[in-house]
């Protein structure tokens, strides 16, 4: 039996396995040939037909169909009691038997029912969790294209990390244990092919604080949600660890001394930070945490840059900042609503017909409508996510570029837009006031000083970041050199293999 350390991210997803001396990492995007990453986005669709409409759904409408049913029949009595010739009286009797038979037929009202129903239904009008029973679901990269080539065929979870903290209404929650459950089983079962032995064993990262407003039952309710799967997905043990803590593991290896260090991850969705007594000695111990001496952790992630780079560099070519005919401003919610991609209700409600004829009314009222134009057809043909990955990439390729013009062809032909470190530089600069922020919270709780420091998560590829902590909040602390993307997974996976000595010792 195998333990592996599973990092389930924001964007990406990784899943390790280490024997004491190596890390594995295994394979789980056949498409991505050089990362060792998969997407964490899910595409869940149909490749036939849609699924018959819930039972409540099908219920109300028959006994829509009942009060019609019932309505014609009173309707025929009055005309059996005005008819003035017998057979005018027989027909209405006729008429009346036939419909009783309709009215008391209900296996044929329940087809009637599905037929109506099925009529106008298209994917968007499934509930979450019928999607997830019903639906095929594709992966990373396939996942994505799919999306991308048939998106009317399904809905794409994005992030679905970004929701287990959330306010989550009815049939949400087992919403996400399934599409957590589907997930992890195929990381459990590609590490089984891989590793060629059973795992049932599991260190899965969490981020110190999950996506959401509802603090510390957030947070348990995420927990929940991922035990929940993670049994589902057929994991037997499975513990819980802070992703900057998983990754402070990782470096552990590396020191020659007992060293304090500040660890700062910043991925996809959420920053984490901690401040961690490491030391060669200890290495093999499983439990650490009196070795932590402080750990903060926000909603603050890469996510959040791209949206801001859309509302500040996208926005404005589809319509922002534009006047109305009375002097009014367009709303500028219009372009926030636009990027809700982390926020399903919002999301839906960008997506619905009041809120397209909304964006209508107002393109006719401005001066330059084929501005707005653009905002309708990423509003009309679901264009969110598309929109929100596009200036992901923007933002990665200004990691090494000074500009670029971003191609927005999916959305009108020959649309481009041309973006600069500068604008990107601009549209993070809230941002990082609130990161800066968190370092200090971290550094303040902290009883000791740290004495390296190691930045971690993608995110940390950024140069305005690596300037903003390294040189200009914290040049005093030797920087150490490791990997932006496996640190926290190996750390995970260093866990896992003390978790699976304990189980086996005891
Ligand atoms: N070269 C780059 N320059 C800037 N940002 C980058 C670069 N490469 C990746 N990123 C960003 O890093 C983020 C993803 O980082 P990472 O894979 O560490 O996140 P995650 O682990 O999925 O998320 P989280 O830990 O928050 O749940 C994305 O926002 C991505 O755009
Ligand atoms: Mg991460």
């Amino acid at each position: 039996m195998a333990a592996i350390g599973i990092d389930y991210g924001t964007s990406n997803s990784e899943a390790i396995y280490f024997d004491g001396q190596q890390h594995h990492v295994i394979k789980l995007d056949p498409s991505q040939v050089s990362a060792n990453k998969i997407r964490s986005s899910v595409f869940i669709y149909y490749d036939g037909e849609l699924p018959r409409p819930e039972n409540s759904l099908i219920e109300a409408k028959v006994v829509q169909l009942k009060g019609m049913i019932s309505q014609q029949i009173d309707k025929a009595k009055d005309g059996y009691y005005e008819a003035l010739t017998p057979e005018r009286q027989q027909q209405c009797s006729d008429k009346i038997d036939q419909l009783r038979a309709e009215l008391h037929n209900t296996s044929a009202l329940q087809l009637r029912a599905i037929e109506i129903l099925s009529e106008d239904m298209t994917v968007q009008d499934i509930p979450l969790h019928r999607l997830v029973e019903t639906g095929q679901f594709a992966f990373g990269e396939e996942g994505f294209k799919r999306y991308l080539h048939t998106p009317e065929k399904g809905r794409l979870i994005y992030s679905p990390k970004n929701f287990l903290g959330a306010n989550l209404i009815a049939g949400q929650h087992r919403a996400f244990v399934g599409i957590l459950a589907k997930q992890l089983a195929f990381f459990r079962q590609s590490a089984e092919q891989q590793l060629q032995q059973q795992v049932d064993t599991a260190v899965i990262g969490r981020p110190v604080k999950f996506h959401g407003s509802r603090g510390e039952e957030g947070n348990q309710q995420a927990i929940e949600i991922m035990s929940e799967a993670a049994q589902q997905a057929g994991f037997k043990h499975v513990e819980f660890l802070e992703e900057p803590i998983a990754a402070a593991y990782k470096v552990e290896s590396s020191l020659a001394t007992p060293t304090n260090v500040l660890v700062i991850d910043i991925g996809g969705g959420t920053t984490d930070i901690c401040c961690i007594k490491l030391s060669p000695e200890k290495l093999t111990s499983h439990d650490r945490q009196q070795d932590v001496l402080s750990v903060t952790g926000a909603r603050l992630g890469g996510m959040e840059c791209d949206k801001n780079l859309i509302v500040k560099s996208i926005a404005p070519t589809m319509g922002q900042g534009l006047l109305t005919q009375s002097g009014l401003p367009v709303p500028p919610a219009f372009f926030t609503d636009m990027c809700a991609v982390d926020d399903i209700p919002r999301l839906n409600r960008f997506f619905s017909e009041e809120y397209g004829l909304e964006i209508m009314q107002t393109k006719s009222i401005v001066n330059e409508p084929q501005l707005l134009e653009r905002l309708l057809l990423v509003q009309e043909k679901k264009l969110s996510a598309r929109l929100v990955n596009s200036s992901r990439l923007a933002k990665e390729l200004l990691s090494s570029k000074p500009d670029i013009v971003l191609p927005l062809h999916y959305v009108e032909a020959d649309y481009g837009v041309r973006i600069s470190t500068d604008d990107l530089f601009q549209s993070m600069q809230s941002w990082l006031t609130k990161v800066k922020r968190l370092v200090t919270e971290c550094l303040d709780k902290t009883s000791e000083p740290p004495q390296m420091l190691f930045i971690t998560g993608g995110m940390s590829l950024s140069p305005i970041v690596q300037h903003a902590l390294q040189e200009n909040m914290l040049p005093h602390l030797p920087l150490i050199e490791g990997d932006a993307f496996n640190s926290v997974c190996e750390g995970l996976a260093i866990q896992a293999a003390k978790l699976a000595k304990k189980l086996n010792n005891n």
